[in-house]
């Protein structure tokens, strides 16, 4: 699996993002950005990842990203293209929790505006910068050996959630914003494809993260074996396991994949 080129991840100071960056680096990538509104725990997750790289010439660099913020959004993107001439890769990552549990008759708007404006502005401000700094780059071919598989800009990965395909009760806050995550991810698939760059999503259920343990605070029936009873595997994923997929979707293995939910749930939506 080729994942030789250069990658931005965002909320890389925690949990999926995290482990993204340490795959990133084990698996020989050049470089990454590491982007996240924590930057003491980006600066940590680049240290962590430079000691576990398997390329001599691999470099973490880090930088402070809110991503509701189109300003901080577009000095981030700039700062990847300067810092490294290119990006191969994006995987988007940050997010916040729920803060409540409520019908949508006692939602809390302020609330709803906040998950609206990390999820779903984040999302568009990431896929717009990124589809933009994609389509101006040299193209390379996806693999030299089969020129039948053309050219490749990059690959854009967005973290959404089952929530996007399911909806649980008690979370519009949440349910809203990953459904807007998946329709941003398909506009900019469809968009980008002629161009040679692909856009997916990831949907896992839960996942064993801070935003998970914080989740579990104010969702009152969740705990641990509420969480994993409507899971067939019994069990939650781990960060790792969303790491792996989110770089099969960067790689060359994933070539004919845009558009694309992902669902990794131990069989929970097939029920
Ligand atoms: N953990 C789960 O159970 C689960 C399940 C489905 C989907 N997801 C999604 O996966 C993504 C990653 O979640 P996680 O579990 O790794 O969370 P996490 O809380 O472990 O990490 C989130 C990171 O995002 C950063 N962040 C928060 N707000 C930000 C902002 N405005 N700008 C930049 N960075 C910001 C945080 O500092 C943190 O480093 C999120 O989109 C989440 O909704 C998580």
């Amino acid at each position: 699996m080729d994942t030789k080129g250069y990658a931005f991840i965002t909320g890389g100071g925690s949990g999926i993002g995290k482990a993204c960056a340490m795959l990133f680096a084990e698996l020989g990538t050049s470089g990454i950005l590491i982007a996240d509104l924590n930057l003491e725990a980006a600066q940590e997750t680049a240290s962590e990842a430079t000691a576990v790289a398997s390329n001599p010439n691999f470099r973490a660099e880090t930088v402070h990203l809110d991503v509701s913020d189109e300003e901080s959004v577009a000095n981030a993107v700039q700062q990847m293209v300067k810092l490294f001439g290119r990006i191969d890769y994006s995987v988007h990552c940050a997010g916040i929790p729920v803060r409540s549990y409520e019908p949508v008759s006692n939602a809390s708007f302020p609330e709803f505006q906040d998950l609206i404006r990390v999820h779903v502005h984040g999302t568009f401000l990431v896929t717009r910068a990124v589809s933009a700094a994609m389509k101006s780059q040299e193209p390379v071919p996806v693999d030299s050996s089969s020129p039948d598989r053309g050219i490749t800009r990059g690959s854009i990965v967005n973290l959404a959630s089952v929530t996007a395909d399911i909806t649980p009760a008690n979370m519009v806050q949440y349910n809203a914003a990953k459904h807007a995550v998946q329709g941003i991810t398909k506009t900019a698939a469809v968009e980008n494809g002629p161009l040679g760059t692909r856009v997916n999503c990831i949907c896992p259920t839960w996942i064993e993260t801070s935003m998970y343990r914080q989740t579990m605070e104010v969702i009152p029936p969740l705990n641990e074996q509420t969480a994993v009873a409507p899971i067939p595997m019994g069990r939650v994923g781990t960060a790792k396991e969303v790491a792996q997929s989110a770089i099969f979707l960067c790689s060359s293995w994933s070539s004919f994949m845009t558009g694309h939910s992902l669902v990794l749930d131990g069989g929970m939506t097939i029920m």
